[in-house]
């Protein structure tokens, strides 16, 4: 993480920038000046600050910019002084260091501006744990292109529970695939918790899956060559938590499953097809995800089955707050969901608000 911020533009112009600041001020205060000792503490405190510094207002990056502007015109006449009349070497240095501070500063303002435009949403909308605005999915197969998903917008809250209902091929799992990261978008934006994925880069992403999202698919998708415990352990092997931690964890998510202790040393292929499904909502659960996206989890389970499977993830969001999205065809574990989203040819068509003793239903507009 240090060495990438190290080699990022902005970084490097405020390391020069404040170097060059502390160097004027140990000036005026007619103290000795080294500037690679000053310089060195100048990266240590751009490491420290920048991303605090992102935290600032608009205004002050205005000002930021104005000031350095203001600072390569002064470096310029220095300068120019410097060519024309003085020839003296102390004007040059002042001249070009001037001009150095100046563009270090437009550099760090630039990058100040961007990394604020990168994520309004964190600052305004705390609350919602997913938004997309007019997400279109164009699929390219060859010759043939297919529009899976026609200007989707949405919110959902954090601790939401929502159901997605729609015909087969209506763009259900193109949908949360994009929510969980997993596709891009042709176009359109991607907020999970405040966060512009669009702006992630492919570590950023890694991250987010794995520690902010846990999915659950029809097929279970466990590994069948190793134990129910491996498969449980995954996510968080591969967050890099430690081997005791994980194995506690592991026991504990399949105790609240409902799945006991011999199921550990098994592999998921003997288990029941609810059983499974409990393994995979287990390792959903590992990282302790604050979105947990399923897709048709009950798709391969008899109804009373997938009853309880959704039963556990209706306990799993009240109980732990934890926001849960699901595809699904089945009207009756749609149900479960405080909303459903009907989908049709890419578009939300409708959509059913499900409260405790009343029901509303709008026209999505
Ligand atoms: N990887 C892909 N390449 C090309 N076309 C795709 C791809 N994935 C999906 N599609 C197309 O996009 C459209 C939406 O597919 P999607 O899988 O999202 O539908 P769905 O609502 O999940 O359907 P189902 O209920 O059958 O699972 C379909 O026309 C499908 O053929
Ligand atoms: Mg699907």
């Amino acid at each position: 993480m240090g060495a990438k911020m190290l080699l990022k533009p902005s970084t490097l112009a405020f390391a020069i920038f404040s170097a060059i600041l502390i160097d004027r001020a140990l000036m005026l205060l007619f103290l000795p000046r080294g500037i690679i000792f000053w310089s060195s503490i100048g990266i240590v405190l751009a490491l420290m600050l920048v991303p605090l510094l992102a935290r600032l207002k608009r205004i002050l990056i205005v000002i930021l910019a104005i000031a350095s502007i203001a600072e390569i015109l002064n470096g310029i006449l220095q300068t120019a002084l410097f060519v024309i009349i003085y020839s003296q070497l102390l004007i040059l240095l002042s001249g070009v260091t001037a001009i150095l501070l100046g563009i270090s500063g437009v550099i760090l303002a630039l990058e100040l501006e961007e990394v604020t435009r990168r994520s309004p949403l964190q600052v305004t909308d705390p609350e919602f744990a997913v938004v997309l605005e007019n997400v279109h999915k164009h699929y390219y197969t060859g010759t043939v292109s297919v529009h899976a998903l026609r200007g989707i917008s949405l919110r959902i809250r954090n601790g939401e529970f929502v159901a997605i209902m729609g015909p087969s091929g209506s763009g259900k799992s193109t949908l949360l695939n994009i929510i969980g990261a997993l596709d891009r978008p042709t176009s359109g934006k991607v907020y999970i918790d405040g966060v512009d994925v669009s702006k992630l880069d492919s570590d950023g992403l890694a991250e987010l899956r794995n520690r902010k999202i846990g999915f659950i698919f029809q097929a279970y998708n466990l590994i069948n060559r190793t134990t129910v415990l491996r498969n449980i352990e995954m996510p968080a092997l591969v967050a890099g938590v430690p081997k005791k931690k994980r194995v506690e964890n592991a026991r504990r998510l399949l105790e609240i499953m409902g799945l006991d202790e011999t199921a550990l040393k098994r592999r998921p292929v003997y288990l029941s097809g609810g059983q499974q499904q409990r393994v995979a909502i287990a390792r959903a659960l590992m990282n302790m995800p604050a979105i947990i996206l399923a897709d048709e989890p009950t798709g391969n389970l008899d109804s009373k089955t997938g009853a309880e499977v959704i039963g556990y993830l209706r306990k799993l969001n009240k109980e732990l707050g934890i926001t849960v999205i699901v595809v699904t065809h089945d009207r009756s574990v749609a149900e479960k969901a405080d909303r459903i989203l009907h989908i049709r040819d890419g578009m939300i068509i409708r959509e059913e608000m499900l409260n405790v003793g009343e029901k509303s239903e709008r026209e999505a507009g």
